[in-house]
């Protein structure tokens, strides 16, 4: 049992007993308890039938796709890395010469190489598979620079500058 389950064990009665809220709470407390990691969290979601969430999808995904394809067009950028590419629900919607999709789920990485399959302008890595040398014009990070993880912990580090150089 973790120090926080076993906080939460002990405040239960009390927390329920708060009319309205109060069970919500627990439920609350529950689920964040447990919360592993980003990549845990993300691979689970999608291997229990999630998705990349609201913002990858209708309104606000076709918004981020326009604004994206003038920019790639209008600027000549013939290669695009993207961190967090997710589902691919995005992904559909670009309109980009070459594009490397990299997440820290493999599951999501999975679902993408099976949807895009048969288009040779997309490729899709897990985080750990990216090396310091894939440079692209355009680095993006759509929706999941809260959950920004740099590959490696040392800030002078030759490899992430060259990724970060990409950006
Ligand atoms: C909210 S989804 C956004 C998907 C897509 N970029 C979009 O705009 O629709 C966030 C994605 O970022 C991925 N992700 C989170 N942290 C990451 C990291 N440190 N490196 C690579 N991918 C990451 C998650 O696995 C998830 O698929």
């Amino acid at each position: 049992m973790t120090e926080l389950s076993e906080k939460l064990e002990n405040a239960k009665p009390v927390l329920e007993s708060i009319p309205v809220i109060g069970p919500f709470l627990v439920h609350l407390l529950a689920r964040q308890d447990d919360f592993k990691s980003s990549s845990d969290y993300w691979d689970r979601r999608y291997r229990t039938g999630g998705n990349s969430g609201p913002g990858s999808y209708k309104r606000l995904a076709e918004f981020k796709a326009n604004f994206l394809n003038r920019f790639v067009d209008q600027y000549q950028i013939a290669s695009v890395i993207e961190y967090g590419s997710g589902d691919g629900a995005q992904v559909k919607l670009a309109r980009y010469p070459s594009y490397t999709g990299v997440d820290i789920s493999p599951k999501a990485v999975e679902m993408c190489r099976i949807l895009f399959s048969g288009d040779t302008s997309k490729r899709f890595l897990q985080w750990d598979a990216v090396v310091p040398d894939s440079m692209a014009d355009l680095s993006l990070s759509l929706d999941a620079s809260i959950s920004w993880r740099i590959p490696c912990s040392t800030p002078t580090c030759g490899g992430c500058l060259n990724l970060l150089g990409a950006s």
